[in-house]
C-alpha cells in the first residue's frame, strides 16, 4: 500500500452472520452473566468509578476494592472535596495509583464544569480529562442506557475472532470501534456490550480459549479458520498462528520495574502522619534496602514523575502525599 491509500475500513460482516452471533450471544449472557455489582446499578458515578478500577486490574481483585472505595466516598461531590492522600489510601492495593488522581480530578472537573452530573453523551465525556474512548462509551451505555459501542482490550479479541478470524495483525482502534458499530444489536448495546467482555473473560481468553464451550463456536471466524486447517482450537495453535503486530515491551521483572517502586514510595508515603515529609535520603532506604548513593539520581527522577502525576508532593525538606 503506498503511503497515500487511506487504509480500508473493514467490509461490514454479513447481516446473517451478525444476526446468528446477536442470537447466540445474548442468550449466553442471559443464562451465564457474571454476578457484578457495578451491572446492579445505573449511578454514573458509581459506574466511573468501576470502569476506572477495571482499566488495569482484573475484575476479583476490584470486586472488594470497589464497594469499599464507594462506601469511602459515597458520591462524586465526597470525593472531589477529599484530601488526594486519603483518595491515594483507599485505592491501595490496586496500583497504578494514578488512576486514583485521575478519577479525583474527573470528579472535581464534573462539579466546576458540569454542575456536578456526569454528562451523558460520547462527546460530553470525552471532554473529561482522563476518560478514554473505551470509558466514555462504558459510561454512555451502563449508566445512561446509550445505545454505543466500546471497545476495550477483551471486546476487541472477541470481536476479531468471531467476525475477522484470528488475529494476524493488529487493525487499528478505529477500524475495530467501526466494526463494533457495525454489529451493535439495536436496543441491546447493554447487555451486548458486557457480554462481550464476559465471553473474552472468560471463554474467548487470549490465549487458552474454551472453544468446546463457546457459544458463538458455529458463527465464530477464527474457530472455522482453525477447523479448516484441522487445527485443534488451543491456546499453542492461537499463539503458532497468531503474528500478532502488536510490539510487547521487553520482559522486566515486577520487582525491579519503576512502577514497582512507585508503588513502594507511595505506600512508605501513607504510613507517615498527615502532611509529615520524608527526605530522600530517608526515603531511599525504607523502599530499596540496598540503596546506595549512586541510586540518588534515580530516585529524584522517580519523585519528579510522581509529582507530574500529582501523587506526591514535592519540597526541599522531603516528599509527602498531596
Ligand atoms: N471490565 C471493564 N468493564 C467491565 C465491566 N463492566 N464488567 C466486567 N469487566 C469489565
Amino acid at each position: 500500500m503506498s503511503e497515500h491509500t487511506p487504509p480500508s475500513l473493514p467490509a461490514t460482516p454479513a447481516p446473517d452472520l451478525i444476526g446468528q452471533v446477536h442470537a447466540f450471544l445474548l442468550v449466553w449472557y442471559a443464562a451465564e452473566q457474571r454476578d457484578l455489582p457495578w451491572r446492579a446499578t445505573n449511578d454514573p458515578y458509581a459506574i466511573l468509578v468501576s470502569e476506572m478500577m477495571l482499566q488495569q486490574t482484573q475484575v476479583d481483585r476490584v470486586l472488594p476494592k470497589y464497594q469499599q472505595f464507594l462506601a469511602t466516598f459515597p458520591t462524586l461531590e465526597a470525593l472531589a472535596v477529599a484530601p488526594t492522600a486519603e483518595v491515594i489510601s483507599a485505592w491501595v492495593p490496586l496500583g497504578y495509583n494514578m488512576r486514583a488522581v485521575r478519577l479525583q480530578s474527573i470528579a472535581r472537573q464534573v462539579i466546576a464544569e458540569y454542575e456536578g452530573r456526569i454528562p451523558d453523551s460520547i462527546d460530553e465525556l470525552l471532554k473529561l480529562k482522563g476518560i478514554g474512548r473505551y470509558t466514555a462509551g462504558a459510561i454512555a451505555c451502563f449508566a445512561y442506557g446509550k445505545q454505543v459501542a466500546t471497545v476495550d482490550t477483551n471486546i476487541r479479541r472477541v470481536l476479531h475472532r468471531i467476525f475477522l478470524g484470528i488475529e494476524q495483525s493488529r487493525e487499528s482502534d478505529a477500524h475495530m470501534l467501526e466494526l463494533a458499530e457495525q454489529v451493535l444489536p439495536p436496543g441491546e448495546a447493554y447487555p451486548w456490550n458486557q457480554a462481550l467482555m464476559d465471553l473474552g473473560a472468560t471463554i474467548c481468553t487470549s490465549n487458552n480459549p474454551q472453544c468446546s464451550g463457546c457459544p458463538l463456536q458455529e458463527p465464530c471466524q477464527a474457530y472455522q479458520e482453525m477447523c479448516q486447517h484441522s487445527l485443534f482450537p488451543s491456546g499453542t495453535v492461537l499463539r503458532q498462528l497468531r503474528k500478532v503486530a502488536e510490539k510487547k515491551p521487553a520482559y522486566q521483572p515486577f520487582t525491579s520495574s519503576n512502577r514497582y517502586f512507585r508503588g513502594r514510595i507511595v505506600d512508605y508515603l501513607r504510613t507517615l502522619p498527615a502532611e509529615q515529609r520524608v527526605p530522600l535520603a530517608e526515603l531511599g532506604p525504607r523502599i530499596k534496602p540496598e540503596f546506595s548513593s549512586d541510586d540518588f539520581p534515580w530516585l529524584q527522577k522517580l519523585v519528579k514523575g510522581l509529582a507530574r502525576d500529582g501523587l506526591v508532593d514535592v519540597a526541599d525538606e522531603g516528599v509527602r502525599l498531596p
